[in-house]
């Protein structure tokens, strides 16, 4: 039998510094992109994608997630009296086909001690990890891209996509090759780095936060030395499983938007304001009106 996913983890447990200082007693997690805070699209994702399970990494000050996620009964009532039966449906279907787990991280060491805490969690069995500060457009979830494909390959699978040069050191980068019958899309990963230079990266293929891991990452993580920003990077300990195992960089089809810095969350806001059937008219209207 093939290997397949079932669970996902969810690392929440940063400070945020990048959108400080709403970040200062909120998480970032928490943000609301038009209404919907950020960690729900991507949890949303995880369920289209097929994910019934979910663990999320928090840490201090992370209360809300859990709330948010919560059997809210002071909500349904509000909504059952104003007779708003698909919202009511909808706010229950998420907390009825999800089975949730909270695990605390007690220290901010890093994604990759983050990845870590999740051990017990996940077990002995290959996994997803989504981060919450990238959010992706797409006809097939990002997600379930990524599981269609590891049902073929059996391996880790790192999401990428190209990005400006002079914006590369913003992330892990990879270099590889191209594996023939996959339209390009696919990358076998020869070597991995976190946030070089420009100068120093080995390409323009950056890591984007939707990875599939085999559960051979939990030993390797515990042997993985702090490195960049003085923290446990999971980019370091996929460069250590490369030792052991195959991974392969995988071209997503859809859009991503950086939320988790301020201008690539304005856009983000922008865009999917305007495609919403309730607002995108009149926001659209307004938008002409500034005459920019
Ligand atoms: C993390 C990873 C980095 C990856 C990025 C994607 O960095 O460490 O390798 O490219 O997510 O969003 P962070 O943005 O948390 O600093």
């Amino acid at each position: 039998m093939p290997l397949q996913i079932a669970k996902a983890v969810f690392p929440a447990a940063g400070l945020g510094t990048r959108f400080l200082p709403a970040t200062k007693a909120q998480p970032k997690e928490m943000l609301p992109l038009v209404d919907k805070p950020l960690i729900q699209y991507v949890i949303e994702e995880a369920v289209a994608s097929g994910i019934r399970n979910i663990t999320i990494i928090t840490g201090r000050g992370k209360n809300a997630i859990e709330d948010h996620f919560d059997v809210s009964y002071e909500l349904e009532h509000v909504l059952e009296l104003r007779g708003k039966q698909d919202q009511l449906n909808e706010v229950r279907q998420i907390s009825n086909m999800i089975n949730f787990s909270y695990v605390r991280q007690k220290e901010a060491l890093g994604l990759g001690h983050a990845i870590l805490v999740s051990r017990d969690a996940v077990g002995n069995e290959p996994f997803a990890v989504m981060l919450g500060d990238d959010i992706i457009d797409s006809e097939v979830p990002c997600l379930r891209q990524m599981m269609d494909l590891f049902e073929k390959l059996q391996a880790s699978i790192i999401a990428t996509c190209e990005v400006p040069k002079s914006e590369i050191s913003h992330y892990g980068v990879i270099r590889g090759y191209p594996v023939d019958g996959f339209n390009g899309r696919v990358v076998r990963v020869q070597d991995v780095v976190e946030k070089p230079s420009a100068a120093e990266a080995p390409s323009n293929l950056a890591i984007i936060g939707r990875y599939i891991l085999m559960p051979e990452i939990f030993g390797v993580l515990e042997k993985t030395a702090s490195g960049k920003g003085n923290e446990i990077q999971l980019t370091d300990a996929i460069r250590l499983l490369l030792e052991q195992q195959p991974v392969y960089a995988y071209m997503f089809q859809g859009t991503r938007y950086d939320a988790g810095d301020k201008l690539g969350f304005l856009k983000a806001t922008v865009e999917f304001a305007l495609r919403r059937a309730d607002l995108g008219a009149e926001f659209k209207q307004y938008l002409k009106s500034l005459k920019l």
